[in-house]
């Protein structure tokens, strides 16, 4: 026994030395240390030993056990010492590599002025209402004072969904929407997208637009001047003039176009105004009597003023831009100059 207890140490001994990796070292184990291994294989041997000899022959295999385990343990540790560190170094990170940088994003120019707008706006009461892009002929139309037979809506501006549903060509079908679901007196401004059949360098089929509405007592153009020369020198400069020039809208009545000074020469005439030292801006107007009461209000009581102004031509006036497909066109190259 003892013979066959040396030969087998040596053996161990040799296996354990040459193991290099935790798969060869399990392999190891069930080989010799396992339950069915050489180590358990020499217990089954005492049954051909005389019953005298058993115990002391027992407790020599126990103990070279435990020492052949001990042994095990040392180079187990040993192997996942080696294993670990040959990991790191494989997972190792460069950390004086430059990092990825990750470009900041910016808003895009027309959402940057219809914030500043609705700074302006936010300061003289006005809260904001959010209509929806798909509107019924109704509303876009038909409350706002214009006929069935107004040119406006000819299939050639309007993409209709169908007979009655349709892309809202502009923002003023919220006037009638605030009046059908808040009480009066109130103020709104109303953004959004509208689409209209019309495709060129200073038109796009989808553009924005924000609609400004005031229905209270007592309303008057002259309110409406003071309102919109307070926007114009907000969002230009402190020095900007403007103008009224009549004009026809079927919801409004009296109805203006609204021009600033130019904001490129100040006034003197240029390019960007054609000479003229003026840039119209926005349509506005006096709520027309028949809206008021198609909305069931009284038109004696009530009076309101509405304007409804291009985002993208304000941003495209701000910031310089020649031709509006350069805001929607999603190019970065273009985008990232509007930084501000
Ligand atoms: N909705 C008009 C347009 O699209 C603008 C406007 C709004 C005019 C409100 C008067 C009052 O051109």
């Amino acid at each position: 026994m003892l013979q066959k207890i040396e030969e087998l140490r040596g053996q161990i001994r040799d296996r354990l030395t040459a193991v290099k990796s935790s798969d060869e070292l399990k392999e190891f184990f069930t080989k010799y240390l396992g339950s069915k291994g050489a180590v358990s294989d020499l217990m089954k041997e005492l049954g051909k030993l005389d019953k005298s000899e058993r115990p002391a022959a027992g407790k020599l295999i126990n103990d070279f056990k435990n020492e052949m385990m001990e042994d095990f343990k040392r180079v187990e540790a040993d192997v996942a010492n080696r294993e670990r560190a040959a990991k790191y170094e494989r997972e190792a990170v460069d950390i004086t590599m430059p990092a990825e940088m990750r470009e900041p994003g910016a808003l895009h120019p027309v959402t940057m002025v219809f914030n500043q707008l609705a700074d302006i706006f936010a300061g003289m009461g006005f809260t904001v209402y959010e209509g929806t892009e798909i509107e019924d002929d109704y509303h876009n139309f038909t409350a706002l004072n214009t006929p069935q037979d107004h040119p406006a809506r000819d299939k050639q501006d309007t993409f209709y969904i169908t007979e009655d549903l349709l892309l809202r060509t502009q923002t003023s079908g919220g006037q009638i929407h605030c009046m059908e679901t808040m009480e009066p007196p109130f103020k709104v401004i109303m953004p959004g997208r509208v689409f209209r059949c019309d495709d060129d360098a200073t038109h796009s089929p989808m553009f924005h637009q924000m609609e400004g509405f005031v229905i209270d007592k007592n309303v008057s153009l002259s309110d409406l001047h003071g309102l919109l020369d307070k926007l114009a020198k907000a969002m230009f400069s402190p020095d900007t003039k403007t103008r009224f020039r009549p004009s026809f809208f079927p919801f409004t009545e009296p109805s203006v176009e609204v021009d600033i000074s130019c904001c490129e020469c100040g006034g003197k005439g240029c390019r960007l105004c054609k000479g003229t030292g003026w840039i119209e801006i926005l349509g506005a107007g006096v709520v027309n009597r028949n809206v008021i009461r198609n909305c069931g209000l009284d038109p004696d009581e009530w009076t309101g003023l509405a304007f409804g102004a291009g985002l993208d031509r304000i941003a495209m006036l701000k910031y310089g831009v020649n031709n509006i497909h350069i805001l929607f066109d999603g190019d970065k190259r273009a985008l990232e100059q509007f930084r501000k």
